[in-house]
Protein backbone atom coordinates (compact mmCIF):
# COMPACT_ATOMS: atom_id res chain seq x y z
CA UNK A 1 0.00 0.00 0.00
CA UNK A 2 1.24 3.35 -0.73
CA UNK A 3 0.27 7.17 0.73
CA UNK A 4 0.41 10.09 -0.98
CA UNK A 5 0.10 13.58 1.49
CA UNK A 6 -1.39 16.30 -0.06
CA UNK A 7 -0.27 19.74 2.23
CA UNK A 8 -1.95 22.71 2.00
CA UNK A 9 -1.75 26.16 3.26
CA UNK A 10 -4.07 25.56 6.05
CA UNK A 11 -4.55 21.57 6.22
CA UNK A 12 -3.02 18.27 4.60
CA UNK A 13 -4.45 15.01 3.44
CA UNK A 14 -3.79 11.25 2.63
CA UNK A 15 -4.55 10.11 -0.62
CA UNK A 16 -4.16 6.17 0.04
CA UNK A 17 -3.21 4.16 -2.82
CA UNK A 18 -2.61 0.08 -3.85
CA UNK A 19 -4.88 -3.34 -4.27
CA UNK A 20 -7.30 -3.78 -1.29
CA UNK A 21 -7.70 -0.08 0.22
CA UNK A 22 -11.22 -0.48 0.38
CA UNK A 23 -11.18 -3.11 2.54
CA UNK A 24 -8.96 -0.54 4.90
CA UNK A 25 -11.62 2.18 4.72
CA UNK A 26 -13.01 2.00 7.80
CA UNK A 27 -9.75 1.84 9.90
CA UNK A 28 -8.49 4.78 8.10
CA UNK A 29 -11.87 7.03 8.65
CA UNK A 30 -11.81 6.08 11.96
CA UNK A 31 -7.78 7.05 12.37
CA UNK A 32 -9.32 10.48 10.80
CA UNK A 33 -12.19 11.13 13.41
CA UNK A 34 -14.60 9.86 11.00
CA UNK A 35 -17.72 7.50 11.57
CA UNK A 36 -20.80 7.51 13.82
CA UNK A 37 -23.14 8.25 10.43
CA UNK A 38 -21.59 8.17 6.86
CA UNK A 39 -23.12 8.59 3.93
CA UNK A 40 -22.20 6.64 0.53
CA UNK A 41 -23.36 8.39 -2.60
CA UNK A 42 -22.69 6.37 -5.43
CA UNK A 43 -24.52 4.58 -9.03
CA UNK A 44 -25.49 0.98 -9.71
CA UNK A 45 -22.91 -0.34 -11.65
CA UNK A 46 -20.38 0.83 -8.73
CA UNK A 47 -22.92 -0.22 -5.67
CA UNK A 48 -23.25 -4.06 -7.47
CA UNK A 49 -19.75 -4.17 -7.56
CA UNK A 50 -18.46 -2.99 -4.68
CA UNK A 51 -21.03 -0.75 -2.34
CA UNK A 52 -22.10 -4.04 -0.84
CA UNK A 53 -19.13 -4.83 1.01
CA UNK A 54 -17.92 -1.38 1.79
CA UNK A 55 -21.54 -0.98 3.07
CA UNK A 56 -20.78 -4.69 5.40
CA UNK A 57 -17.07 -3.23 6.48
CA UNK A 58 -17.83 -0.37 8.05
CA UNK A 59 -21.16 -1.32 9.43
CA UNK A 60 -19.63 -4.25 11.18
CA UNK A 61 -17.60 -1.35 12.70
CA UNK A 62 -20.21 0.12 14.26
CA UNK A 63 -21.31 2.69 11.66
CA UNK A 64 -24.91 3.73 10.47
CA UNK A 65 -24.52 3.55 6.92
CA UNK A 66 -26.70 5.06 4.45
CA UNK A 67 -26.09 4.81 0.90
CA UNK A 68 -27.85 7.22 -1.68
CA UNK A 69 -28.02 5.90 -5.20
CA UNK A 70 -28.04 8.34 -8.13
CA UNK A 71 -27.75 6.40 -12.30
CA UNK A 72 -25.03 6.46 -14.07
CA UNK A 73 -24.14 9.20 -16.61
CA UNK A 74 -22.35 12.56 -16.67
CA UNK A 75 -25.84 13.78 -17.05
CA UNK A 76 -26.30 13.49 -13.10
CA UNK A 77 -23.71 16.27 -12.93
CA UNK A 78 -26.53 18.77 -12.69
CA UNK A 79 -28.09 20.62 -9.88
CA UNK A 80 -31.48 19.02 -10.27
CA UNK A 81 -29.55 15.98 -8.93
CA UNK A 82 -27.74 17.89 -5.92
CA UNK A 83 -31.40 18.68 -5.16
CA UNK A 84 -32.50 15.91 -5.04
CA UNK A 85 -29.58 14.20 -2.69
CA UNK A 86 -29.63 17.60 -0.32
CA UNK A 87 -34.05 16.21 0.51
CA UNK A 88 -32.66 12.59 1.00
CA UNK A 89 -29.30 13.48 3.35
CA UNK A 90 -32.35 16.17 5.29
CA UNK A 91 -34.69 12.79 5.43
CA UNK A 92 -32.08 10.84 6.92
CA UNK A 93 -31.15 13.34 9.59
CA UNK A 94 -27.32 14.21 8.09
CA UNK A 95 -25.61 16.50 10.48
CA UNK A 96 -22.21 18.74 9.39
CA UNK A 97 -20.34 15.90 10.98
CA UNK A 98 -21.34 13.24 8.72
CA UNK A 99 -18.97 12.38 6.19
CA UNK A 100 -20.08 11.91 2.54
CA UNK A 101 -17.95 9.01 1.02
CA UNK A 102 -18.06 9.58 -3.07
CA UNK A 103 -17.44 5.91 -4.31
CA UNK A 104 -17.20 6.12 -8.07
CA UNK A 105 -15.68 7.83 -11.01
CA UNK A 106 -14.99 11.43 -11.76
CA UNK A 107 -19.22 11.87 -11.82
CA UNK A 108 -19.91 10.41 -8.68
CA UNK A 109 -16.60 12.25 -7.38
CA UNK A 110 -17.77 15.85 -8.80
CA UNK A 111 -21.20 15.28 -7.92
CA UNK A 112 -20.92 14.44 -4.67
CA UNK A 113 -18.24 16.35 -3.71
CA UNK A 114 -20.41 19.59 -4.68
CA UNK A 115 -23.05 18.40 -2.61
CA UNK A 116 -21.09 18.14 0.16
CA UNK A 117 -19.14 21.02 -0.34
CA UNK A 118 -22.46 22.67 -0.22
CA UNK A 119 -24.86 20.81 1.89
CA UNK A 120 -24.83 22.51 5.57
CA UNK A 121 -22.13 24.46 4.05
CA UNK A 122 -19.90 21.63 3.96
CA UNK A 123 -19.51 18.19 5.21
CA UNK A 124 -16.49 16.02 5.07
CA UNK A 125 -15.58 14.18 2.00
CA UNK A 126 -14.02 11.28 1.36
CA UNK A 127 -13.62 10.28 -2.38
CA UNK A 128 -13.00 6.71 -2.93
CA UNK A 129 -12.45 6.51 -6.51
CA UNK A 130 -12.79 3.62 -8.87
CA UNK A 131 -11.20 4.94 -12.57
CA UNK A 132 -8.58 5.36 -13.44
CA UNK A 133 -9.11 9.30 -14.44
CA UNK A 134 -10.61 9.80 -11.03
CA UNK A 135 -7.68 8.00 -9.09
CA UNK A 136 -4.86 10.06 -10.93
CA UNK A 137 -6.97 13.18 -11.15
CA UNK A 138 -10.25 13.91 -10.57
CA UNK A 139 -10.91 12.89 -6.76
CA UNK A 140 -7.37 14.81 -5.80
CA UNK A 141 -7.15 18.63 -5.62
CA UNK A 142 -10.56 19.81 -4.24
CA UNK A 143 -12.65 20.73 -7.63
CA UNK A 144 -16.08 19.68 -7.51
CA UNK A 145 -18.29 20.60 -9.70
CA UNK A 146 -22.02 20.04 -11.24
CA UNK A 147 -22.70 20.99 -15.01
CA UNK A 148 -24.99 24.06 -15.38
CA UNK A 149 -27.38 24.43 -19.52
CA UNK A 150 -24.71 23.22 -21.56
CA UNK A 151 -21.64 24.15 -19.96
CA UNK A 152 -19.20 21.43 -17.87
CA UNK A 153 -18.12 22.38 -14.48
CA UNK A 154 -20.40 25.86 -14.83
CA UNK A 155 -21.35 25.53 -11.01
CA UNK A 156 -18.51 24.38 -8.20
CA UNK A 157 -16.13 24.91 -5.74
CA UNK A 158 -12.69 24.38 -4.35
CA UNK A 159 -13.77 21.41 -1.58
CA UNK A 160 -10.86 19.59 -0.11
CA UNK A 161 -11.35 16.04 1.29
CA UNK A 162 -10.69 14.87 4.45
CA UNK A 163 -8.87 11.62 2.92
CA UNK A 164 -8.94 9.90 -0.60
CA UNK A 165 -8.93 6.00 -0.32
CA UNK A 166 -8.43 4.46 -4.50
CA UNK A 167 -8.30 0.77 -4.45
CA UNK A 168 -6.35 0.09 -7.91
CA UNK A 169 -7.90 -3.29 -7.63
CA UNK A 170 -11.34 -1.82 -8.68
CA UNK A 171 -9.66 -0.92 -11.75
CA UNK A 172 -9.62 -4.35 -12.83
CA UNK A 173 -13.26 -4.25 -13.58
CA UNK A 174 -13.29 -0.77 -15.93
CA UNK A 175 -14.77 -1.64 -19.60
CA UNK A 176 -11.46 -1.17 -21.07
CA UNK A 177 -12.09 1.86 -22.78
CA UNK A 178 -12.51 3.85 -19.68
CA UNK A 179 -8.88 2.50 -18.64
CA UNK A 180 -7.36 3.77 -21.96
CA UNK A 181 -9.70 7.21 -21.22
CA UNK A 182 -7.65 7.44 -17.91
CA UNK A 183 -4.55 6.58 -19.42
CA UNK A 184 -4.46 9.82 -21.38
CA UNK A 185 -4.30 11.97 -18.09
CA UNK A 186 -1.42 9.80 -16.83
CA UNK A 187 0.59 10.17 -19.68
CA UNK A 188 -0.16 13.92 -19.18
CA UNK A 189 1.23 14.00 -15.70
CA UNK A 190 4.39 12.13 -16.92
CA UNK A 191 5.02 14.57 -19.97
CA UNK A 192 4.46 17.84 -17.91
CA UNK A 193 6.37 17.13 -14.68
CA UNK A 194 8.36 13.69 -14.39
CA UNK A 195 11.02 11.76 -17.12
CA UNK A 196 11.45 9.19 -15.11
CA UNK A 197 7.89 8.19 -14.96
CA UNK A 198 7.52 9.12 -18.80
CA UNK A 199 10.51 6.31 -18.86
CA UNK A 200 8.40 3.97 -17.03
CA UNK A 201 5.14 4.11 -18.72
CA UNK A 202 7.37 3.78 -22.10
CA UNK A 203 8.19 0.56 -20.52
CA UNK A 204 5.13 -0.89 -18.88
CA UNK A 205 2.54 -0.13 -20.71
CA UNK A 206 1.94 -3.32 -21.53
CA UNK A 207 1.87 -4.46 -18.01
CA UNK A 208 -1.11 -1.52 -17.31
CA UNK A 209 -2.83 -2.96 -19.87
CA UNK A 210 -2.92 -6.46 -19.12
CA UNK A 211 -3.95 -4.91 -15.40
CA UNK A 212 -0.68 -5.78 -13.15
CA UNK A 213 -1.82 -5.29 -9.87
CA UNK A 214 1.90 -3.54 -8.96
CA UNK A 215 2.50 -1.68 -12.12
CA UNK A 216 -1.03 -0.39 -11.84
CA UNK A 217 -0.30 0.42 -7.91
CA UNK A 218 2.87 2.48 -9.12
CA UNK A 219 1.43 4.35 -11.93
CA UNK A 220 -1.79 5.26 -9.93
CA UNK A 221 0.93 6.49 -7.08
CA UNK A 222 3.20 8.37 -9.55
CA UNK A 223 0.17 10.03 -10.91
CA UNK A 224 -1.13 11.17 -7.69
CA UNK A 225 2.26 12.53 -5.96
CA UNK A 226 2.81 14.82 -9.47
CA UNK A 227 -0.85 16.28 -9.29
CA UNK A 228 -0.35 16.27 -4.88
CA UNK A 229 2.68 18.67 -5.56
CA UNK A 230 1.40 20.40 -8.59
CA UNK A 231 -2.17 21.16 -6.24
CA UNK A 232 0.08 22.21 -3.39
CA UNK A 233 2.00 24.87 -4.85
CA UNK A 234 -1.26 26.56 -6.58
CA UNK A 235 -4.63 25.19 -5.12
CA UNK A 236 -6.70 27.75 -6.46
CA UNK A 237 -5.54 27.51 -10.37
CA UNK A 238 -3.73 30.99 -10.74
CA UNK A 239 -0.58 29.62 -12.20
CA UNK A 240 1.06 26.52 -11.41
CA UNK A 241 -1.87 24.24 -11.53
CA UNK A 242 -2.67 25.15 -15.39
CA UNK A 243 -0.14 22.91 -16.41
CA UNK A 244 -2.10 20.28 -15.40
CA UNK A 245 -4.31 21.30 -18.75
CA UNK A 246 -1.72 20.04 -20.98
CA UNK A 247 -3.78 18.68 -24.04
CA UNK A 248 -6.75 20.31 -22.61
CA UNK A 249 -7.22 23.68 -24.81
CA UNK A 250 -7.39 21.57 -28.43
CA UNK A 251 -8.71 18.48 -26.58
CA UNK A 252 -11.44 20.22 -25.81
CA UNK A 253 -11.86 21.97 -28.35
CA UNK A 254 -11.97 18.71 -30.26
CA UNK A 255 -14.93 17.28 -27.79
CA UNK A 256 -16.78 19.91 -28.61
CA UNK A 257 -16.49 19.78 -32.64
CA UNK A 258 -17.21 15.81 -33.07
CA UNK A 259 -20.10 16.31 -30.91
CA UNK A 260 -18.61 13.88 -27.99
CA UNK A 261 -17.97 11.58 -30.80
CA UNK A 262 -14.73 11.71 -29.46
CA UNK A 263 -13.79 10.60 -25.72
CA UNK A 264 -12.34 12.81 -23.32
CA UNK A 265 -9.27 10.75 -23.03
CA UNK A 266 -8.79 10.54 -26.86
CA UNK A 267 -9.63 13.99 -27.49
CA UNK A 268 -6.43 15.03 -24.48
CA UNK A 269 -4.81 12.46 -26.42
CA UNK A 270 -4.82 14.42 -29.61
CA UNK A 271 -4.57 17.90 -28.32
CA UNK A 272 -1.36 17.22 -26.43
CA UNK A 273 0.38 16.18 -29.23
CA UNK A 274 -0.88 19.10 -31.40
CA UNK A 275 0.26 20.99 -28.53
CA UNK A 276 3.67 19.18 -28.86
CA UNK A 277 3.85 20.03 -32.50
CA UNK A 278 3.10 23.56 -31.48
CA UNK A 279 6.22 23.32 -28.97
CA UNK A 280 8.60 21.95 -31.47
CA UNK A 281 7.88 24.27 -33.67
CA UNK A 282 8.40 27.07 -31.76
CA UNK A 283 11.94 25.76 -30.59
CA UNK A 284 10.91 24.74 -27.08
CA UNK A 285 10.79 20.68 -27.82
CA UNK A 286 12.98 18.29 -30.06
CA UNK A 287 11.30 16.79 -32.68
CA UNK A 288 12.78 13.16 -30.97
CA UNK A 289 10.92 14.35 -28.11
CA UNK A 290 7.95 14.52 -29.68
CA UNK A 291 8.14 11.51 -31.12
CA UNK A 292 8.29 9.68 -27.74
CA UNK A 293 5.37 11.20 -26.76
CA UNK A 294 3.54 10.08 -29.95
CA UNK A 295 4.61 6.08 -29.71
CA UNK A 296 3.77 6.36 -26.33
CA UNK A 297 0.09 7.52 -26.88
CA UNK A 298 -0.17 4.56 -29.74
CA UNK A 299 0.67 2.29 -27.35
CA UNK A 300 -1.23 3.30 -24.74
CA UNK A 301 -4.23 1.99 -27.63
CA UNK A 302 -5.44 6.23 -28.03
CA UNK A 303 -5.44 7.83 -31.21
CA UNK A 304 -2.51 10.27 -32.39
CA UNK A 305 -3.88 11.96 -35.20
CA UNK A 306 -5.70 15.08 -35.38
CA UNK A 307 -9.70 13.95 -37.33
CA UNK A 308 -10.94 15.38 -40.05
CA UNK A 309 -13.10 18.01 -38.52
CA UNK A 310 -14.40 21.18 -39.66
CA UNK A 311 -11.86 23.74 -38.99
CA UNK A 312 -14.07 26.51 -38.55
CA UNK A 313 -16.28 24.71 -35.71
CA UNK A 314 -12.92 24.13 -34.09
CA UNK A 315 -11.16 27.36 -33.87
CA UNK A 316 -14.92 28.43 -32.56
CA UNK A 317 -14.74 25.81 -30.07
CA UNK A 318 -11.16 27.03 -28.72
CA UNK A 319 -11.95 30.62 -28.77
CA UNK A 320 -14.85 29.82 -26.67
CA UNK A 321 -12.94 27.50 -24.26
CA UNK A 322 -12.45 29.28 -20.73
CA UNK A 323 -8.53 28.82 -21.18
CA UNK A 324 -8.67 32.37 -22.36
CA UNK A 325 -6.89 35.14 -20.60
CA UNK A 326 -7.34 38.62 -21.96
CA UNK A 327 -8.45 37.54 -25.40
CA UNK A 328 -5.54 35.33 -26.09
CA UNK A 329 -5.67 31.73 -26.32
CA UNK A 330 -3.43 30.13 -23.08
CA UNK A 331 -1.92 26.95 -23.93
CA UNK A 332 0.32 24.70 -22.16
CA UNK A 333 3.73 23.73 -24.10
CA UNK A 334 6.14 21.03 -23.73
CA UNK A 335 9.89 22.30 -22.75
CA UNK A 336 11.17 18.81 -22.68
CA UNK A 337 9.35 15.30 -21.68
CA UNK A 338 8.70 16.26 -17.73
CA UNK A 339 9.07 19.78 -18.19
CA UNK A 340 5.94 22.68 -19.32
CA UNK A 341 5.65 26.02 -19.67
CA UNK A 342 2.30 28.19 -19.64
CA UNK A 343 1.98 30.83 -22.42
CA UNK A 344 -0.43 33.07 -24.48
CA UNK A 345 2.04 34.09 -27.20
CA UNK A 346 0.80 31.55 -29.49
CA UNK A 347 0.16 32.91 -33.02
CA UNK A 348 -3.16 31.67 -34.36
CA UNK A 349 -1.49 31.18 -37.21
CA UNK A 350 0.41 28.28 -35.45
CA UNK A 351 -2.63 26.72 -33.89
CA UNK A 352 -4.33 26.42 -36.88
CA UNK A 353 -1.86 24.30 -38.65
CA UNK A 354 -2.08 22.22 -35.56
CA UNK A 355 -5.32 21.32 -35.94
CA UNK A 356 -4.98 20.78 -39.53
CA UNK A 357 -2.85 17.75 -38.67
P1 LIG B 1 -17.47 8.19 -15.00
O1 LIG B 1 -17.53 8.64 -13.62
O2 LIG B 1 -18.67 8.43 -15.87
O3 LIG B 1 -17.11 6.63 -15.03
C1 LIG B 1 -17.01 5.96 -16.26
C2 LIG B 1 -17.88 4.70 -16.29
O4 LIG B 1 -17.25 3.68 -15.52
C3 LIG B 1 -19.25 4.89 -15.68
O5 LIG B 1 -20.17 4.15 -16.44
C4 LIG B 1 -19.11 4.27 -14.29
O6 LIG B 1 -20.32 3.81 -13.76
C5 LIG B 1 -18.17 3.13 -14.57
N1 LIG B 1 -17.35 2.68 -13.46
C6 LIG B 1 -16.76 3.42 -12.51
N2 LIG B 1 -15.95 2.66 -11.77
C7 LIG B 1 -16.04 1.41 -12.24
C8 LIG B 1 -15.41 0.18 -11.92
N3 LIG B 1 -14.46 0.13 -10.98
N4 LIG B 1 -15.75 -0.92 -12.61
C9 LIG B 1 -16.66 -0.85 -13.62
N5 LIG B 1 -17.26 0.28 -14.01
C10 LIG B 1 -16.94 1.40 -13.32
O7 LIG B 1 -16.24 8.84 -15.80
P2 LIG B 1 -14.79 9.31 -15.33
O8 LIG B 1 -13.97 9.29 -16.56
O9 LIG B 1 -14.33 8.60 -14.14
O10 LIG B 1 -15.01 10.85 -14.89
C11 LIG B 1 -15.41 11.83 -15.82
C12 LIG B 1 -15.83 13.06 -15.05
O11 LIG B 1 -14.73 13.54 -14.29
C13 LIG B 1 -16.30 14.20 -15.94
O12 LIG B 1 -17.53 14.70 -15.47
C14 LIG B 1 -15.21 15.25 -15.77
O13 LIG B 1 -15.71 16.57 -15.89
C15 LIG B 1 -14.74 14.98 -14.38
N6 LIG B 1 -13.38 15.45 -14.08
C16 LIG B 1 -13.19 16.20 -12.96
C17 LIG B 1 -11.93 16.65 -12.63
C18 LIG B 1 -11.74 17.42 -11.37
O14 LIG B 1 -10.63 17.92 -11.11
N7 LIG B 1 -12.74 17.54 -10.51
C19 LIG B 1 -10.83 16.34 -13.44
C20 LIG B 1 -11.05 15.56 -14.57
C21 LIG B 1 -12.32 15.12 -14.89
N1 LIG C 1 -7.96 18.54 -13.70
C1 LIG C 1 -7.22 19.76 -13.58
C2 LIG C 1 -7.11 20.28 -12.18
O1 LIG C 1 -7.45 19.62 -11.23
O2 LIG C 1 -6.68 21.38 -12.00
Amino acid sequence: MKRVSLKLDRNRYDIHIGPGALGQAGRWLEESGLGGKLVIITNPIVNELYGGSLKQQLAKGGAEVVVLEVPDGEEQKSLETAGRLYHELTSHHVERTTPILALGGGVIGDLAGFVAATYLRGVPLVPIPTTLLAQVDSSLGGKVAVNHGQLKNQVGAFYQPRLVISDTDTLKTLPPPELTNGLAEVIKSAAIRDSGFFAYLEANMERIKALDGGVLEEVVFRSAHIKAEVVAKDEKDTGLRGILNYGHTIGHALETASDFGLGHGEAVAIGMLAAGRISCQMGLLQSGELDRLKRLVEKAGLPARMPALDLARLTAAMTHDKKISGGKIRMVLLKSIGSAAITDQVSGELIEQALRG
